[in-house]
């Protein structure tokens, strides 16, 4: 029974997959390459959301690991998502049956509500070295909602890709997402850079579908694990007595806050660990200039939203209760097809898929949630969790503006 539903179910999504790029027929949707996964659609009102997780770290015995389950539900059902992007650090200790059964509890709330996922994967998904990358790729590819794609051995490691978003009327191409996997270490065990062969790819393919656009550039939206180098070049440097200066990393004495000049939302809670090499992707993407925002994982408290070089740099924080972490979500992002030149994005803080008066008896006994649930359970840490950052709020950062006259959260 549960087969046929997922035969069903499948044939559903190759369906959805095909019936857009055949409708347009025309060269303005983009072929199939090998990296190019199956095309998604604006909505007839002209809207697409993005919900980007990140940083599940999901394994087996984590203390939240129902509470995390819950809120991956929760996420599924409030947020109106039409494509689920996750940046990395996903399902990626325990034996290869354990990952397989993380990875199903993580595809399966956004299948139940027929929302396309698309990964990239972080340094540490196949760190162990139990299960590769490719073979991390095929199991994910084995949900029916499941749109990421394996580029083979067209490229370096896995992972690196587009997701096109044709027009509502699905005869062009109005929007592209690029996919790119930032790779794991260097040989030094520094973090990983994406390579010249990665930006190579993104600089011909940018190209080809603005040849394919009547000379115009595409307007995109890349996502990936490891944020760039050049952030640090985006923040202000300052000496290290400033309040909460970052130090940066593999450097022994510079220190850096948000520049109140470039940041247009969030905060910088802990130093961006990005690689150690430079291989000019950053430069690619400033100098082609179809890349609104660039939206990283892997710095679990970093919220920050800035603008340099005409690009945001977008921080999304760790999308549970795991492991640590100062504001913790998911990422929302809005696009509209009327304005392709700029996006919308908040973050999604547990506190608004629950409050504390989800905690009242009466919503309770309306709810039919029993107090040995995990949703009660949830209810429960989202609340606890909330009071303790907003104490730690208060102290940290309300009370050192007001002391100091400068601004650590925007
Ligand atoms: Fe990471």
């Amino acid at each position: 029974m549960k087969k046929t539903a997922s035969f069903l179910l499948a044939l559903m999504f190759v369906f959805a997959a095909v019936t857009p790029a055949a409708a347009a027929g025309g060269a303005k949707v983009p072929p199939a390459d090998g990296t190019t996964a199956r095309a998604l659609r604006f909505r007839e009102d002209g809207s697409f959301k993005i919900l980007q997780l990140t940083d599940l770290h999901k394994s087996d015995g984590d203390a939240y690991e129902d509470v995390n389950n819950c809120l991956l539900n929760e996420l599924a059902k409030t947020q109106d998502a039409d494509l689920v992007v996750i940046t990395g650090d996903i399902a990626m200790s325990g034996t290869r049956d354990e990952i397989i059964a993380n990875i199903d509890e993580i595809m399966t709330p956004f299948a139940n509500a027929s929302i396309p996922v698309a990964v990239v994967f972080g340094n540490h998904d196949s760190e162990s070295g139990l299960i590769s990358r490719e073979e991390l790729m095929a199991i994910y590819n084995t949900h029916p909602n499941s749109i990421s794609v394996d580029e083979g051995a067209l490229l370096p490691g896995c992972g690196t890709y587009t997701i096109p978003i044709l027009s509502s009327s699905g005869d062009r191409l109005a929007f592209n997402l690029w996919m790119i996997d930032s790779r794991e270490y260097d040989e030094q065990g520094r973090y990983g850079a994406v390579t010249p062969e990665q930006i190579a790819w993104y600089v011909h393919k940018s190209e080809a579908l603005q040849a394919q656009n009547d000379g115009k550039i595409v307007p995109s939206l890349m996502f990936q694990h490891i944020p760039v180098p050049e952030i640090y070049d985006a923040l202000l440097e300052v000496n290290r007595f400033t309040p909460y200066a970052v130090k940066r990393i593999y450097t022994d004495d510079r220190y850096y806050v948000v520049n109140p000049d470039n940041i247009n939302a969030g905060r910088l809670a802990e130093y961006p660990c990005p690689p150690y090499e430079n291989n000019g992707q950053f430069d690619a993407v400033a100098a082609r200039g179809d890349v609104l925002a660039m939206f990283f994982g892997h710095d679990h408290s970093n919220t920050f939203n800035i603008t340099y070089r005409g690009v945001d740099l977008v921080a999304t924080p760790k999308t549970n209760f795991e492991g640590y972490g100062v504001d913790r979500g998911a990422r929302l992002i809005t696009l509209n097809e009327a304005d392709t030149s700029a996006y919308e994005t908040h973050l999604v803080r547990f506190t608004s898929l629950y409050d504390l008066n989800d905690l009242n008896p009466a919503s309770l006994i309306s709810s039919g949630i029993r107090l040995n649930s995990p949703e009660f359970k949830t209810i429960v840490a989202v609340n606890f969790f909330h009071l303790l950052f907003r104490l730690q709020y208060f102290f940290a950062t309300t009370l050192v503006e007001a002391v100091t006259g400068m601004k650590f959260d925007y």
